[in-house]
């Protein structure tokens, strides 16, 4: 039996409910397989937390999550806090002190759900998404000068390396190879307005691409994409983009899929030397919090994935299952148009786990 230390880092708003929702499907599915075990350590790291001790996290809190196989987390930020101090404070750096550098975000209509799109089915909504998930527009590095005057300035330094537009980039060209449902890599840019980073990370891409000769490739100003999501889904294998973009194409493609609430995502460190982090693309939804209505699959597909990752791709295979197999039954929370709650959703989806 091998043992995963997990750390729990529920958060915010729905992720406390979602978070405890995704641990029971995780302990069934572990219990059903036998193999594995996780244990688990939480974490009150919050916005809750910074209004009693000052910051998101304590200062060792990057040093304490280090050891952990996994970080589970929920979602960040909460009104009452300011947007960039609770998540410059918690999630961005975690995941760019653990290098990773991968964000990947299924785009894949299960089976159940109804597509906005119309006339759309699971064959036709079905890629990934990889973001660049450590530098590009998120830089840290910027200023403000002249505050509440008429000369006020703010700059947001954009930041592409070599180093890190190579490594994922041929992150997204393998994935292709041996994931994509097409053996395509697309990647957005935008080098028509943005006059050097964007050429920079095309010409690097046109390099990269000769190494892959068995994978297609094709490139598309990021506004055109968009639009190609909601047209032409089908075209798409592996979608490459910058962190921004990444970050803006993924709630579209959430979108497409149903609904944000069912949409996960894995920040991975693919060398595996630093934990990975699990967490679903969806925030805190302030709006909805604390009325228990909140969509637990986005969570829960989150966590399938963390256990893929962890060398368990039949746990992940159980889980997305009976997600399907709840849907199919017509059990949707109301982003889905239906009624069930959170905890009805996701006692739909245990008692599908055994197959
Ligand atoms: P959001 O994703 O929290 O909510 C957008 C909309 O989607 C809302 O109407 C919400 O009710 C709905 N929604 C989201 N998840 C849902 C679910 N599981 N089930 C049903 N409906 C769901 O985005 P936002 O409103 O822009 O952000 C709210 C807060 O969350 C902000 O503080 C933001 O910075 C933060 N945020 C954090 C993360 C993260 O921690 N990874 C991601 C996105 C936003
Ligand atoms: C996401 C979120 C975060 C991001 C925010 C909350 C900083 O939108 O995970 O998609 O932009 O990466
Ligand atoms: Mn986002």
């Amino acid at each position: 039996m091998r043992e995963h230390a997990v750390a729990v880092v529920a958060g915010d708003g729905i992720g406390l409910e979602v978070v405890p929702a995704a641990r029971q499907v995780l302990d069934r599915v572990a219990e059903i397989h036998g193999g594995f075990r996780l244990t688990y350590r939480e974490f009150p790291w919050s916005c809750r937390y910074y209004l009693e001790h000052g910051a998101m996290m304590p200062e060792d809190g990057l040093e304490t999550l280090r050891p952990f196989d996994a970080i589970f987390l929920g979602a960040v930020g909460f009104p009452g806090v300011p947007d960039h101090v609770s998540l410059w404070g918690l999630l961005l750096p975690i995941r760019r002190e653990f290098r990773q550098y991968v964000n990947l975000r299924p785009i894949k209509l299960l089976r159940g759900i109804a597509s906005p799109l119309r006339d759309r089915g699971p064959e036709e909504i079905d890629f990934l998404c990889v973001r660049e998930n450590n530098e590009g527009e998120y830089s840290n590095m910027g200023g403000r000068l002249y505050r509440g005057t008429p000369q006020e300035l703010a700059v947001q330094n954009t930041v592409f390396t070599r180093f890190g537009v190579e490594r994922i980039l041929h992150y997204a060209f393998r994935l292709a190879r041996e994931r994509g449902r097409i053996k395509r890599v697309t990647a957005a840019t935008k080098s028509n307005g943005i006059n050097y980073t964007m050429p920079f990370w095309d010409e690097v891409f046109e390099e990269v691409a000769t190494q892959y000769p068995d994978v297609e490739h094709d490139r598309f100003h990021v506004d055109a994409l968009a639009a190609r999501f909601v047209t032409d889904p089908a075209h798409f294998g592996v979608v490459v983009a910058s962190n921004l973009f990444g970050d803006i194409l993924t709630d579209l493609g959430a979108a497409i899929a149903g609904s944000i609430g069912v949409a996960p995502s894995a920040n991975l460190n693919p060398e595996g030397t630093y934990p990975s982090m699990f967490e679903p693309v969806h925030g805190s939804a302030p709006d909805i919090a604390g009325r228990g209505v909140a969509n637990p699959i986005a969570q829960v597909w989150s966590g399938a994935m963390m256990l893929d990752h962890l060398g368990y791709p039949e746990a992940h295979g159980l889980i997305v299952g009976a997600i399907e197999r709840a849907l199919l039954d017509g059990i949707r929370t109301r982003d889905l148009g239906g009624a069930a709650g959170t905890v009805e959703m996701t006692q739909a989806i245990l008692d599908r786990l055994e197959g």
